[in-house]
């Protein structure tokens, strides 16, 4: 199988992510913090080694304020539900995946909070000066995704960051596509709170994932519950991190992502993001200049992460991906990528398109049979028509 689904949850994982997990499993996964046997303790100590190792990957000079959550999702709900009272206004952009759009929907729709949905460029960038324009007396948040899900374009945060910075707003980033790829500094990048999802860039298992909680933000707890910590206070303690993870974690998600964010430093995230840039500007360069391929989105690789999203003139995405699947055992992703508000902008609401995103394991032998593949299938389509 050749497995271009990496935007999706990268595949397969660094070998050191599978041995370090399986260790673990084996040998130290107690109940951390609940107990003082010296197997719980173990426990604690590899969670708060992974939590320094992935606040150093990200700037966070403090690493009580990065919490481990089950995935982005969890991470953003947390972040925009626990910051946001009724009449605050909150500017995003049109880009959002569902993770961000939906929690701010619903408190839009229940009369709780306003939103302005910022406009893209055509190719899917937004800009400082337009979220700027956007603000208001009540804004309270400035919430962004880093890169596009649908189309790879990376947006410009520093200087969304610096804008919110300025008028004293909170600024959030959705770092789904970007954490391993792209270097973020939350200090540098002026980020308040910045989400993660472990499984995709930084090479983790599903289930893992985290929130960066700055000083300038206070934020509801988003469960209550058992937290190791103060067990007998009667509420929910006030300190981070255990204000805001309760419950018994995935200490081995949680260290098989230390194990991958590990494998990133060590391989370098720019020389993983160039291979998966190559990967993809192949893709694009060869489908750009046929007719047949409709490509959305910029070309420009110095903003994109490696996705290459596409429609094959007079067929459905849904089959394309099915055809690639099960005649050139090919897998990538078909359909609705989660992100209505994009698709409607650029015409692909609701069949989606293909999405094809290279990993650092894919080679660029993969990437010609891909191709092969896709201009076989536009071929018999043509031919089926006439
Ligand atoms: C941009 C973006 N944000 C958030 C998410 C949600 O990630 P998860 O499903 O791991 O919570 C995704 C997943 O595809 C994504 O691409």
């Amino acid at each position: 199988m050749i497995y271009l689904d990496n935007a999706a949850t990268t595949f397969p994982k660094p070998e050191c992510v599978y041995k370090t997990m399986d260790e673990f499993l084996r040998e130290k996964c107690a109940n951390p913090g609940r107990a003082g046997h010296h197997m719980s303790v173990e426990t604690e100590q590899e969670i708060e080694k992974s939590r320094v190792t992935v606040a150093r990957f990200l700037g966070i000079k403090t690493p009580e304020r990065m919490i481990f959550t089950c995935n982005a999702t969890d991470a953003l709900n947390m972040g925009i539900k626990g910051l946001l009272s009724e009449g605050d206004h909150v500017i995003t952009t049109r880009l959002e995946h569902n993770s961000v759009s939906r929690p701010l929907k619903g408190l839009e729709n229940r009369g709780l909070i306003t939103v302005t949905w910022v406009n893209n460029s055509d190719e899917g960038f937004v800009t400082a000066d337009d979220i700027k324009s956007a603000i208001r007396s009540n804004t309270k948040l400035i919430v962004c995704t880093h890169a596009s899900n649908v189309l790879g374009t990376i947006q410009p945060i520093k200087a969304i960051g610096e804008v919110a910075r300025k008028s004293d707003l909170i600024f959030m980033v959705d770092a789904a596509q970007t954490m391993g790829v792209v270097s973020i500094d939350v200090e540098d990048q002026y980020i308040d709170m910045l989400a993660f999802t472990g499984h995709k860039g930084p090479f983790g298992p599903p289930g893992c994932g985290g929130l960066y909680v700055g000083e300038r933000v206070e934020l509801k707890a988003w469960r209550e519950g058992g937290t190791g910590f103060e067990p007998e206070n009667l509420l929910q303690p006030d300190s981070l991190p255990y204000k805001l993870e309760s419950g018994t974690p995935n200490s081995v998600g949680i260290v098989g992502l230390r194990a991958g964010i590990e494998f990133c430093i060590k391989e370098g995230i720019n020389k993983i993001k160039e291979h998966e840039l190559k990967l993809a500007m192949r893709l694009l360069n060869v489908l750009n200049s046929d007719d047949r391929f409709e490509i959305y989105g910029s070309l420009d690789e110095n903003r994109k992460v490696g996705i290459v999203s596409l429609n094959i003139e007079g067929l459905q995405p849904g089959d394309v991906g099915a055809i690639l699947d099960t005649s050139f055992n090919i897998a990538v992703r078909s359909g609705m990528h989660c992100a209505p508000y994009i698709h409607r902008e650029i015409g692909t609401f609701p069949q989606g398109m293909v999405r094809i995103s290279p990993g650092y394991f894919n080679t660029i032998g993969e990437i010609e049979e891909t191709i092969y593949g896709l201009k076989e299938i536009a071929d018999r389509s043509i031919e089926d028509r006439n």
